[in-house]
């Protein structure tokens, strides 16, 4: 039996360099993998990349996450059609280099600050409430190194990557009186995504390394790093 057999997942962001090998990871092992994605081409992107996978469990949605509406419509399809939901990850977010703050174009601010946060809330809202109402699920958040560092002229990104691991705290206090468990997994070294090809280090992690390493996270076999706040420096540590 796969790890994920008949565990329904959401992945935000599942057309993302990360997302994409997440789906893939959960896809091997079984689960019904559910994907909000933005434009049919980006979910012709996806499909491509798991041409060599069987893709019958995976489900993809025209969905705005950023957009109230569009992810309200989203939760009631996917609820219709799957009832409950198991697994929640967010790999939401781009990054942003250019301009030192006091130089930064406030329209680049602002989406940002959209891409980022408003996104991540929104997917957190929708999804978040229904596994509290089940008491029962994960909720996994992708973040990177400039939540705890400071990149001259990417400053930006920092800001949105240290909220971002704010709000995953905040998510755990509160989830502590249930049977929710969220995790926030923060990889410092860049991942070796399909992009990137062969210009990548050894002991970088892959996207699907940490698909995998949420599996175990979420059938309780993962390594530990730490109880809230997982951070990832090499592929040793998963
Ligand atoms: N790549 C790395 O080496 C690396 C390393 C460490 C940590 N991380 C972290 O991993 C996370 C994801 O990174 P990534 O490299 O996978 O980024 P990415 O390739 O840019 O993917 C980001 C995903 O977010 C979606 N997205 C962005 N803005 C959106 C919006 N306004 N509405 C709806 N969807 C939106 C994108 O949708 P579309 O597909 O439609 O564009 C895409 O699916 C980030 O938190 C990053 O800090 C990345």
């Amino acid at each position: 039996m796969a790890r994920l057999d008949g565990k329904n997942v959401v992945v935000a962001g599942g057309t993302g360099r990360i997302g994409e090998g997440l789906v893939r990871s959960f896809l091997l092992e079984g689960a019904q993998v559910i994907v909000p994605v933005r434009s049919v081409s980006k979910e012709q992107r996806l499909r491509s990349y798991l041409g060599d996978v069987d893709s019958a469990r995976l489900d993809c949605y025209l969905t705005q996450v950023g957009e109230e509406g569009s992810i309200r419509e989203f939760r009631k399809r996917v609820l219709e059609d799957f009832q409950r939901v198991d697994l929640a990850v967010a790999c939401l977010g781009c990054w942003y280099y250019g301009y030192p703050l006091h130089r930064m174009p406030f329209r680049d601010w602002q989406t940002i600050l959209h891409d980022n946060l408003d996104t991540h809330f929104l997917f957190m809202q929708n999804f978040l409430s229904k596994l509290h109402d089940q008491n029962d699920g994960m909720f996994v958040m992708i973040n990177g190194s400039p939540s705890e560092m400071i990149i001259p002229e990417e400053g930006a990104t920092s800001i949105v990557a240290a909220a971002q691991a704010m709000m995953s705290r905040v998510l755990a206090e509160e989830a502590k009186a249930v049977q929710v468990r969220i995790h926030s997994l923060t990889v410092f070294n860049p991942v070796r995504t399909r992009d990137r090809g062969r210009e990548v280090m050894p002991d970088w992690v892959s996207a699907e390394d940490l698909g995998n390493y949420i599996i175990k996270l979420y059938t309780g076999t993962a390594p530990k790093l730490e109880q809230t706040i997982h951070k990832i420096y090499t592929v040793d540590d998963i």
